[in-house]
């Protein structure tokens, strides 16, 4: 039995320490917005924060995520800049099929937590590791510029 704590809550689950952490989150923890994508660290579909920090959580055992605050999509809203993200994405109507977003919103909300006005530069950079099947990058950039202004 493991304990973690996921969006301000702990939970205990029945997990082996090798466990990826986005199996707990979807199928223990049963928080599903956060997605499955390739499995091998290279889409982001499955981005969380670990302490404030973007995190793929398809390659993060669970048994090395010890006291660390776990934060998913679903209370990305709860912060400032998690909810400018969200109202950003909400008006610039970014989401196409939306299979990447909850990864896409979270590696945003996680750069403008830590840099408030990034530039198209640090946005890329930043933003690099999250794959659109869709294309919606542009739409992605001004939503990000839009949060950064808010
Ligand atoms: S599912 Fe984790 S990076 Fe693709
Ligand atoms: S909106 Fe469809 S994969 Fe990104």
């Amino acid at each position: 039995m493991l304990t973690i704590r996921v969006n301000g809550r702990e939970h205990q689950v029945e997990a082996p320490g090798d466990m990826p952490l986005l199996w707990v989150l979807r199928d223990l923890v049963g928080l599903k917005g956060t997605k499955f994508g390739c499995g091998i660290a290279q889409c982001g579909a499955c981005t969380v924060h670990l302490d404030g920090r973007p995190l793929r959580s398809c390659v993060m055992p669970v048994g090395s995520v010890g006291k660390a605050e776990i934060t998913t999509i679903e209370a990305i809203g709860e912060t400032a800049v998690g909810q400018r993200v969200q109202q950003a994405w909400l008006a610039l109507e970014v989401v196409q099929c939306g299979y990447c977003q909850s990864g896409q919103i979270m590696s945003a909300a996680a750069l403008l937590a830590r840099n408030p006005a990034p530039d198209d530069l640090a946005i890329d950079s930043a933003m690099s590791g999250n794959i659109c099947r869709c294309g919606t990058y542009a739409r992605i950039r001004a939503a990000i510029k839009e949060a950064s202004s808010a």
